[in-house]
Parts: structure tokens; C-alpha cells; sequence
């Protein structure tokens, strides 16, 4: 596939280029910065500006793309991870602002110009959980995509608007989108600087639900989501199938969920973000679930 890719320069999207490389794709990274990456071909851009937007979506990727003389290819698809990625970065209506107006323009240029797959960022945040003003409990355990979206901060609510404005494009469209509700991103690297404080204490990853989600496994669910046509708007949750933390369910149950429903079994090790939407129906499979082995 001829893929543009948006803000794969930032810490998810290299590992998720690195993966779309890897399987043969085309990559045209669209972002403020170029991303260092052999084949890969950058753009640098602002998403929050129509114009440059709708300019790089009916651009050549590279040179290369002259050779046949036969004019500017269409895009297969388009993964949308440029973004301001959390709260306490910009100010909030500048985060607030940038995510939602370039998420506009994003899936209107690429309507417009005839893709017919875009795959988006959303997030974890929007169950209101991650950045609550104090503990805000989950209604229910696990999390599935069904579980009341109430974020309370600028960063959640973009997030938010940006599944609203999706679904919207979508049901005019009748197009393929698909927002991803990804937890928080792990780089391989991060295991052995940040887990053994996680297995210290678990209290560390209460905000995000005690979840993760291995950025090359984010990899496999983007290579998923762009080869399941014919779903329509989706949001799916994007983590890896185990905790990151070494406390049992069961333990983390009783010393953080006191009275929160459980609306299942749930393994020992088994993470209270469920994917089991994303293995229903895209056939997600994370290989990096096993991050004990990683720490030695
Ligand atoms: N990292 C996580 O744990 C996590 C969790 C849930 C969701 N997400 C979402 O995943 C996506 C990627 O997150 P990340 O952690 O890689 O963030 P990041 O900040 O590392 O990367 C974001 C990229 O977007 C680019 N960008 C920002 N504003 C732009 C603009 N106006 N125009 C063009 N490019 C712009 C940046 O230059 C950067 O390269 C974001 O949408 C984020 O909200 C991340």
C-alpha cells in the first residue's frame, strides 16, 4: 500500500513505520519534524493548516515517483498519529486546538482526494480515568469499548471530538475508519529503565489502568486495521494482554477496585484493558506480552 502517515516521527510512529516498511508498504511521513529512517520518505507539514494538508495528500512521495510520468498516485490509506500526546505539554486550548482541527483536515483531505482507509489515534484517557482530578474508578472491569467515555481534560477531549468528527466523516463517506483507544506506549527500551519501578509499585500505573501496550505490537495492530476492510467507524482498545505491573488481578482487584464491578473472569495476569474487540475482529495478536523475560 501507498500509505501517508502523520506524526510518525514521534515515539509510537517510528515503530509503527518501522513495522509498515517492514512488510512492503510505501511511507509518506507527514510531521514538523523528518523522521531519520531509511525509506522513509518525509513531509515536513502542519496538520492544523488545511492547505499544506490537502497539498502533501495529492503529493509524490519522493522522486521516484516521477519515473513513470504518469502523475501523483493516490493514497491507499492514511494513519493519523500527528498530535500534541497529552496534557501539561501546551496549554490546554493549544492541545485542545491542534488535535481536533488537525484531525478535521486530516480525514477531510483524505476523503476528499478518495482514500478510503484511515486509521486514527485515539486514547486510553477517553474513559477519564488517566487524568482525572483525583481517582476516578472504571464503571466496570475490563475496560471494553463499550464502557461511558468521560474525560474531564483538554487532552481526553480532543481525543473525544476527534472519535465524534470520525464517525461523522464516516457515515457520509461510507468509508473504513478506525480509531484506536491505544494505552500507553512502550518502546523496547523502556522495560529495563521503567519496569522495575512498576513491579515496586503498582500504584504507578493506576492511571493507566495497569496496562501497556508494546509499541511494535501497536505496530501489528495498524498492519491489522489496514488489512480488515468493510467495518465501517470502529474504535477498538490497543493494549498487550497482560498488566505491566507484577501484582496478580486478583491482588490489584482488592487493593485498588474496592466495590468496582467485575464483569467477568478475569487471569492473574490478564490486563484490565480488554483487546478482545481488536482480536474478534481484526485477528490482533500481540507477541510482546511476556515482559518479565525482558528485565533478566
Ligand atoms: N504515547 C502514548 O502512550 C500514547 C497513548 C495513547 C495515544 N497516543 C496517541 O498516539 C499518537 C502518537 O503519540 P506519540 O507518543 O508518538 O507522540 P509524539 O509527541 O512522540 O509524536 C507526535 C508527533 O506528531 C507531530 N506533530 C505534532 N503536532 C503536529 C502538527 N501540528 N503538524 C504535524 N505534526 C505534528 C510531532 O512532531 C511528533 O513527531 C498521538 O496521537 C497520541 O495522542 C499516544
Amino acid at each position: 500500500m501507498r500509505i501517508l502517515f502523520t506524526g510518525g516521527t514521534g515515539k509510537a510512529g517510528r515503530h509503527v513505520i518501522a513495522h509498515l516498511l517492514g512488510l512492503g508498504h510505501k511511507v509518506l511521513n507527514l510531521d514538523l519534524q523528518p523522521l531519520d529512517q531509511p525509506g522513509v520518505a518525509n513531509r515536513i507539514a502542519d496538520i492544523t493548516d488545511a492547505g499544506q494538508v490537502f497539498d502533501v495528500m495529492a503529493s509524490y512521495a519522493d522522486f521516484d515517483e516521477l519515473d513513470p510520468g504518469t502523475g501523483v498516485p493516490r493514497f491507499d490509506a492514511v494513519v493519523h498519529f500527528a498530535a500534541v500526546p497529552r496534557i501539561l505539554l501546551k496549554s490546554d486550548n493549544e492541545c485542545f486546538r491542534v488535535n481536533t482541527l488537525g484531525t478535521y483536515n486530516v480525514i477531510d483531505a483524505a476523503l476528499k482526494f478518495g482514500v478510503r482507509k484511515v486509521i486514527f489515534a485515539s486514547s486510553e484517557t477517553t474513559y477519564g480515568v488517566c487524568f482525572a482530578d483525583g481517582t476516578r474508578q472504571p464503571d466496570y472491569l475490563p475496560i471494553d469499548e463499550d464502557h461511558p467515555t468521560v474525560p474531564e481534560d483538554s487532552y481526553a477531549m480532543s481525543k473525544l471530538a476527534n472519535e465524534v468528527t470520525a464517525q461523522c466523516f464516516q457515515r457520509r463517506s461510507g468509508a473504513d475508519i478506525y480509531g484506536l483507544r491505544i494505552n500507553n506506549v512502550i518502546e523496547p527500551q523502556d522495560y529495563a529503565r521503567d519496569f522495575p519501578a512498576y513491579l515496586a509499585d503498582p500504584a504507578l500505573r493506576r492511571r493507566n489502568i495497569f496496562a501497556f501496550i508494546d509499541a511494535r505490537d501497536l505496530g501489528q495492530m495498524v498492519e491489522r486495521s489496514l488489512q480488515v476492510d468493510g467495518l465501517g467507524y470502529q474504535v477498538f482498545n490497543v493494549a498487550n494482554d497482560t498488566h505491566s505491573v507484577g501484582e496478580t488481578s486478583d491482588a490489584l482487584i482488592a487493593r485498588f477496585y474496592e466495590g468496582v464491578p467485575i464483569s467477568r473472569a478475569i487471569g492473574p495476569r490478564e490486563s484490565f484493558y480488554s483487546n478482545a474487540k481488536a482480536k474478534a475482529l481484526l485477528g490482533f495478536a500481540p507477541q510482546h506480552n511476556d515482559w518479565r523475560a525482558k528485565l533478566g
